[in-house]
């Protein structure tokens, strides 16, 4: 299966890298207080209510696919892959990405979408959705899922749900609600099992 490379935006490995003195790592659990933090931070109080945060409650990211920046030995930035189902399509949804407000727009983020791209691309996922602006995550490869293609369990615009497809023509199996896959599958198990 022809499975599309991401060779322009991915001059990197997702294993420890530096650049200047930014460092980019794997996500690790000693990172989650100071990355709650910079979520806080970034998307205050409403971050509870979003769409995709309702998602991501159905269960665990995927840590060895989320990535921080790490400068002075402070993480500055980060971004989280969670595993997700809608339909048929079996896929990641990239977000949380934050970047604290003093590192803006040194490339931080571009670089953690590229990481966690390649991760998932590495990992064999056949896309990788997100809820998010266009003009930032077009260039990084994300386009817009047809209107009403797929729902959230909690509105949304519909027009920020972008998706980059890792195995070509895949996204068509992405239909309805779009849910944590954990959740999907236990919701299999239970109407197989009664
Ligand atoms: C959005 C965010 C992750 C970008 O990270 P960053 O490291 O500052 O961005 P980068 O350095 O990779 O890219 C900077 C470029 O993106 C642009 N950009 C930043 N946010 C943008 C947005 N929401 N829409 C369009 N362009 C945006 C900047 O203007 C800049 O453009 P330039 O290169 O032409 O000067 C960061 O601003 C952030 O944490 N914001 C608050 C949380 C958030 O909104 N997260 C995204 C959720 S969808």
């Amino acid at each position: 299966m022809a499975r599309r490379a991401f060779a322009a935006i991915l001059p990197h490995r997702p294993d420890e890298t530096m650049t200047a003195d930014v460092t980019y790592l794997p996500e690790d659990p000693a990172h989650d207080p100071e990355i709650a933090h910079i979520n806080e931070e970034a998307f205050g109080p409403g971050r509870f209510a979003r769409a995709a945060y309702r998602i991501r409650e159905g269960g665990p990211h995927e840590r060895a696919l989320s990535f921080v920046a790490v400068i002075g030995g402070a993480v500055v930035a980060s971004v989280r892959m969670t595993r997700v189902a809608a339909g048929e399509g079996r896929g990641l949804l990239l977000g949380p990405l934050a970047v604290r407000p003093a590192f803006k727009n040194l490339g931080i983020g571009r670089r953690l979408v590229a990481m966690a791209l390649h991760a998932a691309t590495e990992a064999n996922a056949a896309a990788v959705l997100l809820v998010g602006d266009e003009p930032y995550y077009g260039p990084l490869g994300f386009k817009r899922v047809p209107r009403g293609q797929v729902s959230m369990p909690r509105p949304v615009d519909l027009d920020r749900i972008l998706a980059v497809e890792i195995e070509p023509g895949t996204l068509v199996r992405f239909v309805g609600e779009v849910r944590h896959a954990d959740q999907v599958e236990m919701a299999r198990t239970a109407a197989r099992n009664s």
